[in-house]
């Protein structure tokens, strides 16, 4: 059963993923990384590094550098397609009831002391199909706000195997990452956590995605 935050429709899936789900998609995980590397994203314009190290996979994945966001289909540092969703992660969109198919899957890895700075995803071409977010490995302290950037924020621990989705009016609910509780998980080899987000990029149409 998914708890529903009232107001803002954010839906929180603990535990959707059995440990076994969670170990198949970990190593599905693994092998995109071996074909589409971790790099190390910077802010827009400071060029400072992030703390989160990144990836993708889909036909479009979302890169940070000086220049700014954006949504490209290769590796900055390869020049490589990113590699395709794995099929465990399109099948639950769909279980979710979002449309058509993700475009974009970005691979966040948190070692020990990473964090991720309040944001709305507001990067994408559509807004109207939900964002769907898997956690995987050691528990974060997860924030999240209202629609601006001001106002009261609370937070909520996401586990290894919970799903969060942003559809409604949660699509552009200000959410971090306020740190990574170490060892909180034994999925991942060396600890630390990934988290997956499924996007839609550009807009659908219902006869593509029948
Ligand atoms: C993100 O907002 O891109 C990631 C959120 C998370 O790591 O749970
Ligand atoms: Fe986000």
């Amino acid at each position: 059963m998914a708890d529903t935050i009232e107001a803002t429709g954010l839906a929180i899936h603990p535990g959707m993923l059995s440990p076994a789900e969670q170990r198949s998609l970990l190593a599905q995980i693994q092998m995109v990384m071996k074909r589409s590397p971790l790099y190390r994203p910077t802010m827009p314009r400071t060029g400072k590094p992030f703390s989160v190290m990144m990836t993708n996979c889909g036909t479009l994945g979302w890169v940070a550098d000086k220049a700014g966001y954006r949504y490209q289909p290769r590796h900055p540092e390869t020049g490589k397609p990113w590699p395709p969703i794995p099929d465990q992660l399109t099948a639950l969109w769909t279980r979710l009831g979002a449309p058509a198919t993700p475009e974009a899957c970005l691979v966040n890895i948190y070692d020990e002391g990473a964090r991720l700075g309040m944001h709305q995803d507001s990067d994408e071409a559509t807004f109207d199909a939900p964002v769907v977010s898997v956690s995987l490995g050691d528990t974060a302290v997860f924030r999240m706000g209202g629609t601006t950037r001001r106002g009261p924020t609370r937070s909520v621990r996401l586990s290894s195997g919970d799903v969060v989705v942003f559809g409604g009016p949660s699509r552009l609910m200000y959410h971090g990452i306020d740190r990574v509780l170490s060892g909180s998980s034994r999925l991942i080899e060396g600890g630390g956590r990934i988290n997956l987000t499924l996007r839609r990029v550009t807009p659908w149409t219902d006869a593509a995605a029948s």
